[in-house]
């Protein structure tokens, strides 16, 4: 009960803060969709609205534990609102004709689909897309995932996946964009123009649905679906900002997330879906569940069905995924006074809305087109945006005596788990992707290499010693064949493999389904075998490059002390090989940048750049000191820092300056810097702002991310690059959760991460 107080209280108190929007002002003239829904509401009868509300599945990917049963039959009786998990043109205007010709009133079903990291041509992961820093790409590889998705009949898709999270325990790292509010919210906002463009209603664009709401990337310990309980300064300041953006930008629907956030769990939390997103932040799109989320309310031990599908409904939750309980209990529980029939008009409504604005009121088949179906999907120059995002999205982590590029001459030794299986580079989520179809890291070296190279290959290692574990991280079709020899047997045959070759290119790391959903790890090493077979081609003196295949930030310590060359190359879709290929000879300069912190070991976590200073913060230049915030046996800091990336080149930052000291609100500052390409080769850099607020009512992070370039250089170039700061970048909730900022001094920093920068001091007046 006081929990609910507090939550009335911060609604109350956030009118009038940046969360709150003006109410839309009660048009007199209804518009066209109005008058449309509301002639169509007025012929409906109860059934026909709970029907709405119910959101199945169409039996193809497997994304949950639980298909629906008897679908066609329940679209007959107007049961079905929506369906996902069913693609291609032809089934679904197979299901929309039994949708439009056999119900009474006609009403077509809404088609979703995650559609996660692009469609069947698949995009790197979102951790991985985070790091291109380049938000024009990442709009674009939405936009070419609508037109692909659109054009296989689905017109609604499972995306963007927002949440913010600092914890690489957790799988479901690997669908976000890491650890940053700032960067977290412009990517939100780029993916939803590049799903919705400006028109909802074209037949190439989708309606996004923004997930999971909220704070589902602050499960405790890792573990996934776990509680996440967490103050108000967190969740207004880190990690809400990206659903709030990604709203802003027009996302036509939100999924609520699985986990209890402070003692209620998301899909029955009123403050969450009712007072925060609809009368706080002005959402007018339609909230729909994660898949069963309604049933699992029972486990949460909320009440039975009846009781937690009245209570979800209650709380603000328009569509029921795959858990049935609203259409097998809402009518008695408006018979039983617990729901009131308005609730269920207005879901109703809001899923109709949707239909209205994607146009399938107007034309049901409009996104059931065989031809668009045969020239859109896997076009040439889709596959060339893939392969170009794919390499931009690799962070080289080290590269000692400039191991890399590889020369393309001479003989290489590719080896290790991860490098003859196709299966596994498309990465998580991405059920649409062609996996039989989708080239290895062997077949990609092996056409991109040149005539002068000749590559050699052997598998070096199982994915992991416990079959197992290892059956549990191939899942899905992304097997990775067991090799049943002796551990010694297989590792000798790779050694004798690489006594033959020039270099040693070891692809290792997690398989695809080693991150994801319900794939937490509490090690964060790279796992046993693949550990051995590295050490013993260590041992051989040859140059080895480690190609990481990871879904998180992983625990390197020892690979960083031992390895000459780490180039992390996430999982990076359809055309990961050819991406890899371009990277590893020299054909793209590696320009990722890390967007999650990479701690030296497990105990470190959670562990980011944004943290509190603490009362007593170590000393500069110290690692330990008694009675100070650190540990006795590892350092504070991380292994590689939030923004951290190499290049084939080096870049050097001088003669940081700032157009006045003093500002005032409504005015700004310009920050600039130069930047110069010191090294041979043209490269591109992330040139990141920090800020610093040095005194403030609440306590304030140490740094925070507030600008990026990405900027291209020739050899020898310098460019000026410049920032503007504007008192609005200062704001912040304070504990009022009022949105300011407050007068006093700041720092700014300029540098390649957030660890190596320069930097100012400026101050903001009243
Ligand atoms: C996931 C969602 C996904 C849904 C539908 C759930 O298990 O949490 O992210 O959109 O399944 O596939």
């Amino acid at each position: 009960m006081k929990l609910r107080y507090l939550y009335l209280l911060t609604g109350l108190l956030c009118a009038g803060t940046g969360f709150a929007q003006q109410k839309k002002a009660v048009t007199a003239k209804p518009t066209k969709m109005d008058i449309f829904i509301n002639n169509l509401m007025s012929k409906m009868t109860i059934d026909e609205k709970i029907g709405q509300l119910n959101l199945l599945t169409g039996g193809e990917a497997t994304t949950g534990s639980v298909v629906s049963t008897n679908v066609e039959d329940k679209i007959k009786k107007g049961q079905v609102g929506g369906m996902f998990s069913m693609t291609t043109p032809s089934k679904i205007r197979k299901a929309q004709e039994i949708a439009v010709n056999n119900t009474r009133l006609k009403i077509p079903i809404i088609f979703g689909q995650d559609v996660i990291h692009g469609y069947k041509t698949t995009f790197p992961i979102p951790l991985g897309l985070s790091c291109t820093w380049d938000m024009s790409l990442i709009e674009r590889s939405a936009r070419i995932a609508a037109a692909e998705a659109t054009a296989d009949g689905l017109n609604w898709t499972f995306s963007p996946m927002v949440d913010i999270s600092r914890d690489p325990r957790w799988g479901r790292i690997s669908e976000g964009s890491g650890e940053d509010t700032f960067l977290g919210s412009e990517i939100a906002k780029a993916m939803v123009k590049g799903y919705q463009g400006d028109d909802l209603s074209k037949y190439n664009t989708m309606m996004a649905c923004v997930k999971h709401f909220a704070l589902y990337g602050a499960a405790e310990s890792g573990r996934d679906y776990n509680t996440t309980d967490m103050s108000l300064d967190r969740m207004y300041n880190d990690y809400l900002p990206p659903y709030k953006a990604a709203v802003d930008a027009g996302a036509g629907s939100v999924m609520v997330s699985f986990n209890d956030i402070n003692g209620v769990p998301a899909t029955a939390n009123k403050w969450l879906m009712t007072d925060l997103l609809r009368k706080q932040w002005g959402f007018n799109g339609f909230v729909v569940t994660d898949y069963t989320g309604i049933n699992e309310l029972v486990e949460h031990g909320l009440g039975d069905l009846k009781q937690v599908s009245a209570l979800s409904l209650n709380a603000g939750a328009d569509m029921d995924m795959v858990g049935e309980g609203f259409l097998t209990t809402l009518k008695k529980s408006v018979q039983e006074g617990k729901v009131k029939q308005q609730q269920i008009d207005k879901a109703c409504r809001l899923i109709l809305e949707a239909k209205y604005k994607l146009g399938l009121f107007e034309d049901p088949y409009r996104y059931c087109n065989e031809e668009r179906a045969k020239t859109e999907i896997l076009k040439p120059e889709h596959l060339q945006a893939a392969r170009a995002a794919a390499a931009e999205s690799f962070v080289l982590l080290k590269n000692q005596g400039q191991v890399l590029p590889l020369k393309q001459s001479g003989t290489i030794a590719l080896v290790g788990p991860l490098a003859n299986t196709g299966a596994n580079m498309p990465g998580t989520w991405s059920v649409n992707s062609d996996l039989a179809n989708t080239i290895s890291l062997l077949e990609g070296m092996q056409k991109n290499a040149g005539a002068n190279v000749k590559i050699l290959h052997s598998l070096g290692s199982n994915l992991v010693s416990d079959a197992t574990y290892q059956e549990h991280a191939t899942m899905f079709g992304r097997e990775i064949p067991r090799d049943n020899r002796l551990e010694k047997e297989i590792i000798d045959d790779a050694l004798s493999v690489a006594k033959k070759a020039d270099v040693i290119v070891a692809a290792l790391g997690e398989s695809s389904e080693m991150s994801g959903e319900a794939s937490s790890r509490t090690s964060l090493d790279i796992p046993d075998s693949q550990k051995r077979l590295l050490e013993a081609l260590l041992k051989t003196g040859k140059p080895v490059v480690l190609v990481l295949f990871t879904g998180r930030p992983l625990t390197l310590t020892w690979e960083n002390e031992n390895v000459p060359a780490i180039l992390n190359v996430w999982f990076g879709g359809t055309e990961a090989a050819n991406a890899i290929s371009d990277v590893l000879f020299g054909k793209v300069n590696p320009s990722g940048r890390l967007t999650t912190t990479f701690p030296q070991n497990v105990g470190q976590v959670p562990i980011y750049y944004s943290h509190k200073n603490t009362g007593r913060p170590l000393e500069e230049g110290k690692w330990f000191s008694k009675f100070r915030s650190n540990y006795l046996d590892v350092s504070n800091e991380p292994l590689y820092p939030f923004g951290y990336g190499l290049s084939y080149t080096t870049f050097g930052y001088s003669n940081l300056k700032l157009s006045k000291s003093n500002f005032k609100a409504g005015q700004q500052i310009q920050a600039t810097v130069t930047v110069t390409n010191t090294g041979t080769v043209a490269g591109k850099e992330v040139v990141q702002l920090y800020i610093r607020d040095l005194v403030g009512s609440s306590t304030r992070p140490v740094k925070q991310l507030k600008g990026f370039q990405k900027i291209s250089l020739n050899p020898g170039e310098s460019k000026e690059v410049s920032f503007q700061i504007t008192s609005e970048m200062l704001k912040f909730y304070n504990a009022d959760l009022k949105f300011v900022a407050e007068p006093g001094d700041f720092k700014v920093f300029i540098g390649a991460n957030s660890r190596d920068n320069m930097s100012g001091d400026f101050k903001l007046t009243l």
